[in-house]
């Protein structure tokens, strides 16, 4: 937990799609070193939140504001180039290269080499070692050479998350980065994630639906329904909220 000013804060934010109110004021701040359980119901508004936040989509109303500067306009790339990186809730990678490659198109693209990525990588060795040790924090080292679709599930994500940390980011905004894997691959997940991003002192939000790894790594758990934000807490205040209980847990009222 972190007593520090927000790095991040957005006011009564809202992106709705015609009828649907998918983000519907909401109001959610986050400070350098704190990490953030974004939970709800399949359709909340959670990844629409965070598609607003990086530019995906302009909001229907409301603020954003990083560092405390208005960045509601900015575009999907200058938020990016200002230090607030994502990953996918299904990942997004370039499948045909190597886990290495992956990391170094990100590494590149944030010193601005971009352009010159048709020249032999190999050139730059620094990049190289950089995008080395990032995989070794994701325990992603032995599988270098791997091409990325050869890569189970579990180290897909992690990938797909390492490509996001090579952006260097202040705030990561980590779109279900367990789905689709066993229990106990979640718990390795968030084992390589956590003690990264803590170390780096990067504000972290993380969409998660197992309810174990959200009580288990956040230092804060908000709560989402309908596009508003119905709770907030620590996890311990969560898990005991009787209306986060009925209406995330399917627990009913007068059930113990
Ligand atoms: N691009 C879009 N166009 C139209 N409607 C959309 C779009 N993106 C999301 N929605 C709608 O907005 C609402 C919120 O969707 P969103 O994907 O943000 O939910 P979520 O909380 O991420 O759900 P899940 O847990 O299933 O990933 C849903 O009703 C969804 O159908
Ligand atoms: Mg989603």
């Amino acid at each position: 937990m972190s007593s520090q000013e927000p790095i991040l804060y957005t006011v009564d934010l809202k992106k709705y799609f015609g009828e649907v109110r998918a983000v519907d004021g909401v109001s959610f701040k986050i400070s350098p070193g704190e990490v953030v359980a974004l939970i709800g119901p399949n359709g909340a508004g959670k990844t629409t939140f965070v598609n607003v936040i990086t530019g995906y989509f302009n909001p229907d109303a409301g603020k954003i504001y990083y560092q405390g500067k208005d960045i509601t306009k900015a575009s999907r790339i200058k938020k990016i180039r200002m230090g607030i990186a994502r990953s996918f809730q299904l990942v997004n990678l370039y499948d045909e290269l190597t886990a290495l490659d992956n990391v170094r198109i990100a590494v590149l693209s944030r010193l601005g080499k971009t352009s010159i990525f048709w020249k032999p990588v190999e050139r730059f060795d620094d990049v190289r070692s950089e995008a080395l040790e990032i995989l070794a924090s994701f325990g992603l080292e032995e599988k270098a050479e791997v091409p990325a679709k050869a890569l189970p599930q579990g180290e897909r994500k992690l990938l797909d998350v390492a490509v996001a940390f090579a952006l260097r980011p202040r705030v990561l905004l980590l779109d279900e980065p367990t789905s689709g894997v066993s229990s106990k691959d979640k718990h390795t997940i968030m084992e390589r994630i956590v003690p990264t991003v803590r170390n780096e002192k990067i504000a972290t939000m993380i969409i998660e639906h197992d309810m174990d790894i959200v009580f288990g790594y956040s230092d804060r758990v908000v709560v989402m329904y309908d596009g508003k934000i119905l709770a907030e807490g620590k996890p311990e205040e969560i898990r005991q909220s009787r209306e986060v209980q009925e209406k995330l847990l399917g627990v009913t009222a007068g059930a113990s």
